[in-house]
């Protein structure tokens, strides 16, 4: 049966709240994150809707407060990732044979949710388990979430355009699932990526099995609770917590591995191609590999910025959720005669931005992630602070004391090919080259080809022959491309996310380009009446 659901129109954005002093959602907010930090729940795997409880035990801490156990969650490893794929399987049928209108009310139901009784929840969660603060925890775990849920719906709607229909035939084409079930890899930064990354292929038909991050656990524990009160049929969205390579090799050796739709480390997505490839004979259908990875985002300034917005742009850019997000700014490119001035007013700013827990609402940048992203960060801050060839603009220290502080951090560095220029380091470390007004030209060139990412990027100008000079040498530099802007804050239905070259495969999360990965279509012709002659009239004698 053909499954074709009424076009609807776009939604608006779900409006992002203020938490200033004195708000209704900043007393709900700080409610939430006592209630949320007392609970400490044992996260369970969610397998067939059973919630199991096996494997070894794991604290989830919190990155600002490392001693403090905010849940446990379960080795679930291979053996779990098996038991959800037989789950899942075994729901894929009814799944794939729901209307889609009914698929969509449960969505569009987890949106409302999300909005509403979850939302200050899943920001608690997300400001405690991944250390971000209320705004960014708001843009983040509401807004971008509810986003998701929503618009996925309406772009589903509008995918189809259908054949034309000669006189004496009836053409059509329908949008199946995957034949199998898709894997969802989802990571620590966003809370809203965890939630799009199983959702959006469920609405379209498919089952999915999800492996959260180990360091998001606490907000994916509430996002699973969320498909659940929404209505989500048990296996069609199975969670295992735990050891991801082990997952990721259940999921690649099955045969009816149909997609992996990722968010995550460049190099962990490389070794999913590489295991496709090395099973590709094993499959049923050819899997569909969806990723979004790293990024060594620029900002080129050129001589007519105006060195307050600039400042702003890289301070917010580079800074903001401590620098760990796939777009944050981590190289820039300075004019010559700019930099003496925003030099002195990136200091400034700098020295303004509090560091702290995030509950403390005044803080700008919290804690990073964990221990290992600390470590990283501090073996670059000592390398670069013993560089002959890098000035320490600011920062340039870290604290363990009581969470994983990294300070907001600027080196400008002479040699443009330094490694600082094209390795992602993912924390608050900002790289700047100053470059000669006169040599403009090469520097678009220098920033087309340092670096093997091409995920976001930002011109600051006033110029408006350069603004297009620029959009067009660095056409392939950056999935998404900024004007006078910092290059991060993409807005579902307003900015479609995604980046090519070591960045991914470019399927734009939040639009109708990502859910057509994750169906298959079938056309189906149907003649009204049939011919009962072999022959041709050419063939027949005059
Ligand atoms: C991300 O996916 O890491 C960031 C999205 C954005 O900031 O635009």
């Amino acid at each position: 049966m053909l499954d074709l659901p009424a076009p609807r129109a776009l939604p608006s954005n779900e409006p992002t709240l203020s938490y200033a002093p004195g708000s209704p959602e900043r007393a709900a907010l700080k409610e939430a994150l006592v209630a949320v930090g007392a609970e400490v729940p044992d996260i369970p795997h969610i397998v067939g809707g059973l919630h199991l409880r096996e494997g070894a035990p794991r604290e989830v801490r919190s990155p600002q407060r490392h001693q403090r156990v905010l849940g446990v969650f379960h080795e679930g490893g291979g053996a779990m990732a098996e038991r959800a794929i037989g789950a899942a399987l075994a729901a894929a049928p009814a799944w794939a044979e729901t209307p889609f209108d009914e698929r969509a009310r449960i969505f569009l139901r987890a949106a409302e949710l999300a909005a509403g009784p979850f939302r200050q929840v899943l920001n608690a969660a997300t400001m405690l388990g991944q250390g971000k603060t209320a705004h960014q925890a708001e843009i983040d775990s509401a807004c971008e979430l509810v986003d998701f849920l929503r618009f996925n719906v309406a772009f589903a709607t509008q995918l189809i355009s259908q054949p034309l229909s000669a006189p004496g035939a009836f053409n059509a084409v329908e949008l199946r699932p995957l034949e199998g079930f898709v894997l969802a890899v989802t990571p620590f930064n966003f809370t809203a990526i965890a939630g799009n990354l199983p959702s959006a292929p469920a609405l379209m038909g498919n089952v999915v099995v999800w492996k959260p991050a180990e360091t998001q656990s606490l907000a994916a524990y509430h996002l699973a609770r969320l498909f659940e009160a929404a209505g989500v049929p048990p296996g069609v969205i199975n969670v295992v917590h735990g050891d991801g390579p082990s997952v990721g090799d259940a999921c690649t050796r099955h045969p009816e591995f149909a997609g992996l739709h990722f968010t995550g480390s460049t190099r962990v997505f490389q070794s999913f191609y590489r295991a496709v490839g090395d099973n590709i004979a094993r499959y049923r259908t050819y899997p569909r590999l969806v990723g979004e990875t790293g990024g060594k985002d620029f900002v080129l300034a050129h001589p007519s910025a105006d060195v307050d917005e600039l400042a702003v742009a890289l301070v917010r850019g580079a800074f903001e959720f401590q620098g760990q997000k796939c777009s944050a700014a981590s190289r820039a490119y300075v004019p010559r005669s700019l930099w003496a001035r925003l030099r002195a007013r990136l200091v400034e700013l700098v020295a303004e931005l509090v560091v702290g827990d995030v509950e403390d609402f005044r803080v700008l940048m919290g804690a990073v992630i964990d221990e290992r992203a600390y470590a990283r960060l501090i073996t670059w801050q000592a390398r670069m602070n013993s560089d002959a060839g890098a000035e320490r603009v600011t920062g340039g220290g870290a604290s363990r004391e009581t969470g994983w502080f990294v300070e907001p951090t600027i080196y400008r560095v002479d040699d443009p090919g330094h490694s600082i220029f094209h390795e992602e380091l993912f924390g608050p470390v900002l790289a700047v080259f100053v470059y000669e007004d006169a040599s403009l030209d090469e520097t678009l060139d220098l920033i087309d080809r340092t670096s093997p990412y091409a995920l976001t990027g930002a011109v600051l100008s006033r110029d408006r022959a350069f603004v297009a000079e620029a959009a067009r040498r660095l056409r392939n530099a950056a999935g998404n491309f900024y004007v006078n802007d910092k290059p991060t804050g993409a807005v579902v239905g307003q900015q479609p996310f995604g980046g090519a070259r070591a960045s991914g495969t470019n399927d734009k999360a939040g639009s109708a380009l990502n859910l057509l990965r994750w169906v298959s279509p079938r056309t189906v012709k149907e003649t009204w009446v049939p011919p009962r002659e072999v022959g041709y009239p050419s063939m027949r004698e005059a």
